[in-house]
């Protein structure tokens, strides 16, 4: 089933009053429910821009994105926020977890804007942690785990919603070579189990996890 449908896409960002720069040219993409896809370029190319369009946290500056059949390309910031709550998990290279606060409750963050009671946020967090390997980490502070455990935790707080799509920026991108293969098994269970995964790298080694790779250079596709 046809779930994510770009066309013609272009992102110009207008940096001062006569400076612009078109990171995105034309971009017209495909992707099915269930599928995981590599997104590869250099640096620069665009990718994290094509990112943060995907995941309705940026808009395009021209060009149509319809997910589910529902055109969400040029919606209000409230609708996008709602949408992108209920069907996407964002997995960054930083990790971004908050270091003031206990993975569980790093994990249960997300629930907070779905009206669930407390009691299910935290069995759903936990759910979550156990599908990372993490259920003996619960009361830990990030900054007490190691790499490769918090971006496990940021895998599930990106999951406890149940969310269709997964999108990872270089996910592996901080983390050593074992670490990061490590990761991608999971991603690679994850979407054995039925997630739609979009994978942003420039590492070949990490891209092969994905069952179909895009190229972007400069603002377009390859
Ligand atoms: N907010 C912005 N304002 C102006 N230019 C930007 C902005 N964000 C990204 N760019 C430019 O757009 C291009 C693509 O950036 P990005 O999508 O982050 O690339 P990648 O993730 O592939 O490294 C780069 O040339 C970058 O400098
Ligand atoms: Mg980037």
């Amino acid at each position: 089933m046809l779930l994510v449908h770009l066309s013609n896409i272009n992102k110009i960002y207008q940096t001062s009053h006569d400076l612009k720069f078109q990171a995105l040219k034309n971009i017209s993409l495909s992707i099915d429910s269930g599928e995981f896809v590599a997104i590869m370029g250099p640096s620069g190319s665009g990718k994290s821009t094509l990112m943060n369009i995907l995941g309705l946290l940026d808009k395009p500056t021209s060009g149509s994105y319809k997910l589910e059949g529902e055109d969400v390309a040029h919606l209000s910031e409230k609708v996008m926020a709602e949408i992108r709550n209920k069907k996407i998990g964002f997995v960054f290279q930083q990790f971004n977890l908050l270091n003031r606060t206990s993975i569980l409750d790093n994990v249960t963050l997300p629930l907070i804007y779905g009206g669930i009671d407390n009691q299910e946020r935290i069995t759903k967090a936990k759910k979550a942690l156990d599908q990372v390997g993490l259920s003996d980490k619960l009361e830990n502070r990030p900054n007490q785990l190691s790499g490769g455990q918090q971006q496990r935790a940021a895998i599930a707080r990106a999951l406890v919603t149940d969310p269709q799509i997964i999108l990872a920026d270089e996910p592996t991108g901080n983390l050593d070579t074992k670490t990061g293969q490590q990761i991608m098994e999971i991603f690679r269970k994850l979407n054995n189990e039925g997630k739609t995964i979009i994978l942003i790298t420039h590492e070949v080694d990490i891209a092969r996890y994905a069952k179909r790779t895009i190229r972007v250079r400069d603002g377009e596709i390859k």
